[in-house]
């Protein structure tokens, strides 16, 4: 890809049509925001490095930039093919109807249905996730099968207490008891229901990029820094109490769909929640954060570097700053959340993005 500004087939005006989705971290409310700061920056070649739904990537991406989306989780990289390397295909009733149905020609796996009996859905559900896997696999076209990915996925977060992984909580949705929290109706609406809403959602969101964005699986660090011109680094948050965001931990159910056939043996069977065994990630402790950002800034010296973080996590934004001046002349610490909390009760959190360049 050339570093051209006429290389575009998209108008800035291109609306912002992402769904809203149920992830930890989600940057869709301020994506928009992120991408207007950067406007009078001169670069076309962009790596989301952490992109997780895909928000920000889709921002850039109707801002006519080249985008790379990338996320560790295999799962999560199907978002980015559907909604950003993906730039005409949709879906069709055909293909999401009855998703839940055996058809003809398909084989059907029992991975669900044994290992994750009381844990984190009906038993009846767990059966429709093992057929509706077996027919998303079944489909050959790659950003069709994506988009139902996605359309899964979405359908998997919707019906979870808190829309995560992270306990054997089945019985929070089940017992007939007063709730201050979660919404009962959304849980309890069918898998075949939320599929198809979120299977329409992400088909009116497919937009053209000029066939110049990628969806990539790969750790952060493992790009080519002379093919970008910036790299937008949005990493798990790590709190003033040093517990970072484990995405690996939170999502690990919807990640072992993307490895149905090895799942059973990738289970770590001393978790109750039968988690996948854990991986080691530097960016999510208070410990090695720090020392993980100094390498990333440090890989990608040559690009502009924009960076979110929150005002409240460890390192602190000063500690961000003082490090990213040691690779940029220039650096802008912005508060993103200005407007959008300005009247909420989380005063002392806020969005903040730093640019280096
Ligand atoms: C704060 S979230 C990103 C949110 C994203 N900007 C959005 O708007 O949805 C951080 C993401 O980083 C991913 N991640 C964690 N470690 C990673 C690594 N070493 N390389 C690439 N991605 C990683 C996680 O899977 C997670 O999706």
């Amino acid at each position: 890809m050339s570093r051209n500004r006429q290389a575009s087939t998209i108008s800035e005006s291109e609306p912002y049509l992402f769904p809203s989705t149920r992830y930890q971290g989600s940057k869709r409310k301020i994506a928009q925001r992120i991408v207007s700061e950067l406007s009078g920056l001169d670069y076309v070649r962009v790596l989301d490095a952490f992109g997780g739904t895909a928000a920000v990537s889709y921002a850039f991406k109707i801002a006519g930039k080249h985008v790379t989306y990338n996320d560790a989780l295999r799962f999560n990289q199907q978002v980015g093919l559907a909604l950003i390397e993906n730039d005409d295909v949709t879906l069709n009733d055909k293909t999401t109807a009855n998703i839940g149905e055996r058809r003809s020609g398909v084989n059907y796996g029992l991975v669900i249905q044994e290992n994750f009996g009381d844990i984190y859905y009906t038993d009846e559900e767990n059966r429709w996730l093992d057929v509706a896997v077996g027919n998303i696999r079944s489909i050959k076209n790659q950003f069709v099968q994506a988009l139902a990915w996605f359309s899964l996925f979405q359908s998997a977060m919707s019906k979870r207490p808190y829309n995560l992984f992270h306990r054997r909580n089945l019985y929070m949705r089940m017992s007939n008891v007063e709730r201050s929290f979660g919404n009962k109706k959304t849980w309890d609406r069918s898998f075949e229901d939320h599929f198809q809403n979120f299977a329409r959602l992400a088909s009116a969101a497919v937009v053209d990029g000029g066939n110049n964005c990628v969806s990539r699986n790969q750790d952060a660090m493992d790009f080519d820094p002379s093919a970008m011109d910036l790299v937008y680094i949005d990493p798990p948050y790590v709190s003033a109490g040093g517990t970072g965001v484990d995405y690996h931990g939170f999502y690990h159910f919807l990640e072992g769909m993307m490895h149905y056939d090895d799942w059973p043996g990738m289970i770590d069977r001393t978790s109750k929640h039968h988690r996948l065994l854990t991986d080691n990630n530097g960016w999510c402790s208070d410990k090695t954060n720090e020392n993980m950002f100094r390498l990333i800034f440090e890989r990608y010296a040559s690009c502009i570097l924009a960076v979110s973080y929150r005002s409240d996590g460890i390192p602190t934004i000063e500690d961000l700053v003082t490090l990213l001046k040691r690779y940029k002349k220039s650096v802008r610490v912005i508060d993103i959340s200005a407007n959008q909390y300005a009247l909420s009760n989380r005063k002392h959190t806020r969005e903040m993005l730093i640019v280096g360049n």
